[in-house]
């Protein structure tokens, strides 16, 4: 029997599995939104309960199969999508929510993410935030692809806000983040979410990861999961289409990694020298 799936505590208080499933590019193949909806019920069923989108994903078709996907068992969700820059302005921000909510199926949403930084006036996005909160619209509310300068500006334009999470491409073959951004998240108790764990399907065929894989008997993809959910502070979203996939991601939580594994996967994909934890982060 596979062991209990770890989990990360947010900082409102809600603990979510440290891996969920992503949506990138899902729902623009019609003739694949079965296997993509099934995919994401198996995951679901295996405990992957957190499921990531964006209103920026085909234009609202991930939203629209996501929303397939939870039919009927909304409460089994931990349900993240993603509002787009263009939308940051108050008004445009509650029309863009009610359009996420209406593909989506839902009547609200347990974290919303600023998709990127964009060039608006944080302090009336913040605002458009707290309103679409106070409405319970949504539940909480995170960024995606923030920088340590941008979280920074978030806590001086606002004292006190409650970002739950900052979603960032981070893998064993991308470690930029761990200069700055994992250091001065995990000093706040903000979890890293991590995207593209497999590089978007580069990763696993890297020979870095094939020794450690054999001494294992796992597959390469899984040692680069399970590295990358092993990370304090970091919680991670894999994409998968394929049951067999979606199946080994799971099974990629009950991997443990020795030091001796650690060791070697440092050596074959090492930090580059501008991408060490600064001493002030
Ligand atoms: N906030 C942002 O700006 C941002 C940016 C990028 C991603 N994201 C989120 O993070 C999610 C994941 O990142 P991603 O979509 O870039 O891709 P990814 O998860 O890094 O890679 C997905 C690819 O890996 C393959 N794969 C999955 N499991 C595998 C396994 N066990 N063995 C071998 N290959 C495997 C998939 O193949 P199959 O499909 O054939 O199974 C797919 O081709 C996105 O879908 C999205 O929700 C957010």
């Amino acid at each position: 029997m596979a062991a209990a799936i770890k989990r990360t505590k947010l900082p409102l208080g809600d603990s979510i599995p440290v891996l969920g499933q992503g949506t990138w590019h899902f729902g623009e193949d019609p003739a694949r939104w079965d296997d993509e909806v099934a995919a994401l019920q198996l995951g679901l069923d295996l405990g992957l309960t957190v499921i990531d989108t964006g209103e920026m994903y085909g234009d609202g078709a991930a939203e629209d199969l996501v929303g397939d996907a939870i039919d009927g068992r909304r409460d089994d969700v931990f349900l993240v999508t993603k509002v787009s820059p263009a939308h940051f302005r108050d008004g445009e921000m509650a029309l863009a929510c009610e359009k996420s909510l209406r593909r989506l199926g839902t009547e609200w949403i347990d974290l919303y993410l600023l998709h990127s930084r964009g060039f608006q006036l944080l302090d009336e996005t913040l605002d458009a935030l707290a309103e679409l909160e106070r409405l319970e619209k949504i539940s909480s509310w995170g960024v995606s692809n923030f920088g340590v300068p941008d979280l920074r500006e978030l806590i001086q334009v606002r004292d006190g806000v409650h970002v739950q999470t900052d979603q960032v491409p981070y893998n064993l073959a991308r470690r930029d983040v761990e200069s700055d951004l994992l250091p001065w998240c995990r000093t706040r108790g903000i979890p890293v979410m991590a995207c593209s764990p497999f590089e978007q399907g580069q990763l696993p065929s890297q020979t870095g990861l094939r020794r450690v894989a054999e001494r294992h008997g796992a597959t390469p993809a899984q040692v680069a999961l399970a590295w990358v959910v092993g990370r304090e502070g970091v919680a991670a979203i894999a994409r998968a289409r394929t049951p067999e996939h979606v199946r080994e991601n799971r099974a990629a939580l009950d991997l443990r990694l020795t030091p001796d594994d650690l060791t070697d996967l440092e050596q074959a994909f090492p930090l580059l020298g501008n991408e060490r934890p600064s001493a002030h982060p």
